[in-house]
């Protein structure tokens, strides 16, 4: 399993090395998010030793990697030991104000508190109202052991022992706790039932010669995902998949292209009969004029070959004209909901979001998904955000904005399209 160890900031911080030790020893990977107050009584240098893994309480360090999604996200369980009242209190009001809560607020899989603090702070109504809080979501909360706390006292508040979390936290996990969040594909199902959605997945490559070609980063993972949740939800589902890092899922109708031209075959032979067209494929905008029958040489005694470029077609504008065109008095041709893709770089929230909405006005289409991207992210990474846009946006109903894995996006967006499709269904 993966692991996330958080550590709150108590004395008893210490006993939770020998709580990982157990955890890895049992073979999980395990990753420690400390608060910052804990790193006082143990460093980040014994984490990261004994875990394996880099170690941080920050939500700004190596933000690359988007670790205050991609932790909690991947954790199949959260175990916090020790539990501060402090801890306790920011997870109960769903704080995100470190790396820690953060985690718990993104968690897909059970929740663990070990509480430590003194009897007092136990028992006081703040804490008792905010322990039943988070059982109330479905965390488990352990009762803290009864012995000798910090000082000269003792009473209820010790942390339980490493061997006793360990147990009771493997046991929540076997169990299967519910979920603290939903996920937008549970109510999905039938929801297409007898439509048609065809999706183009994947990065087209376009040949140079017989070994070469001009290519992109593109996986095909979130094309995957989103044939996934549109079969979930009942759909025939029509897969036009370019190169892709991931298999095609079972159940889908599948047409392998290569070229951005041989996609826009497919999109011309499967558009005219599909309800929805999700144009998922990270298509090439050019392609080099001449595709060498022979592999281009390097020639020392020659000059260094120029590749000219032409442009591509764009399918999805294409795809809507066509729609457009073919459509009769009564607003009757398919595909009755086309949505576009647009991976947009920018410096600002607001410069990427106007790129999108030039780009949705450019294409016609009827939902553009908005993504923000550098070269490491969102291109074969598992979490991503994005943002729904829709000619119909306004301030009242603003475009939303998903953070999730690809799944999770996928299920939103199969959701909001199921939606579109009803509301541009002729009313009979
Ligand atoms: N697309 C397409 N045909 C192309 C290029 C892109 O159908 N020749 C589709 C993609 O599948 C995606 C959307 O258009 O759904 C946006 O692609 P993108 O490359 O981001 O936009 P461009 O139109 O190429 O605009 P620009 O390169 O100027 O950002």
């Amino acid at each position: 399993m993966r692991i996330v160890l958080g550590v709150g900031g108590g004395i008893a911080a210490y006993k939770s090395a020998s709580l990982l030790r157990l955890l890895t020893e049992a073979g999980h990977n395990v990753s420690v998010i400390p608060t910052e107050a804990s790193t006082r009584f143990v460093g980040v240098a014994t984490w990261e030793a004994l875990s394996g893994n880099t170690v941080s309480s920050s939500v700004f360090d190596e933000v690359e990697k988007v670790n205050h999604v991609r932790l909690g996200h991947e954790a199949d369980l959260i175990v916090v030991a020790p539990a501060t009242a402090d801890l306790l209190a920011r997870a109960a009001a769903g704080q995100a104000n470190d790396l820690l809560t953060n985690t718990l607020l993104m968690a897909r899989g059970p929740v663990f508190f070990a509480p430590a603090m003194h009897t007092e702070m136990w028992s006081h109504p703040a804490t008792r109202a905010n322990v039943a809080t988070l059982r109330s979501r479905g965390a488990i909360v352990m009762e803290p052991a009864v012995g000798r706390l910090t000082g000269k006292d003792s009473g209820a508040g010790r942390l339980p022992d490493p061997e006793d979390i360990f147990t009771a936290a493997m046991a929540a996990a076997a169990a299967g706790l519910p979920a603290p969040a939903d996920t937008a594909s549970a109510s999905l199902s039938g929801a297409l039932a007898g439509k048609t959605v065809t999706i183009t997945a994947g990065g087209t490559r376009e040949p140079l010669d017989p070994v070469r070609f001009l290519g992109n980063r593109s996986s095909g993972k979130q094309g995957v995902a989103l044939a996934r949740a549109a079969l979930d939800a009942g759909a025939h589902v029509r897969l036009i998949a370019a190169h892709m890092d991931v298999p095609a899922p079972d159940g889908v109708e599948l047409t392998r292209v290569e070229t951005a031209l041989e996609l826009r075959e497919a999109v011309h032979a499967a558009a005219p009969d599909s309800d929805v067209l999700i144009m998922a494929a990270a298509v090439a905008d050019f392609r080099p004029d001449r595709n060498s029958d022979t592999k281009i040489k390097k020639r020392d005694d020659g000059e260094d070959p120029v590749i000219t470029l032409v442009r591509n077609p764009d399918i999805l504008a294409e795809a809507v004209q066509h729609r457009n065109s073919a459509r009769t008095s009564a607003g009757e041709a398919l595909p009755l909901v086309i949505v576009g893709f647009a991976a947009e770089t920018g410096d600002g929230t607001a410069e990427v979001l106007d790129y999108g909405r030039q780009k949705l006005a450019r294409k016609g289409c009827e939902l553009l998904v908005l993504n923000r991207v550098g070269v490491s992210l969102v291109f074969g990474q598992d979490v991503t955000e994005v943002t729904l846009l829709s000619p119909a946006d306004s301030e009242a109903s603003p475009a939303p904005t998903y953070t999730g894995t690809k799944s999770e996006i996928a299920g939103r967006i199969i959701a909001r399209v199921s939606q579109e499709l009803s509301a541009a269904l002729p009313v009979r």
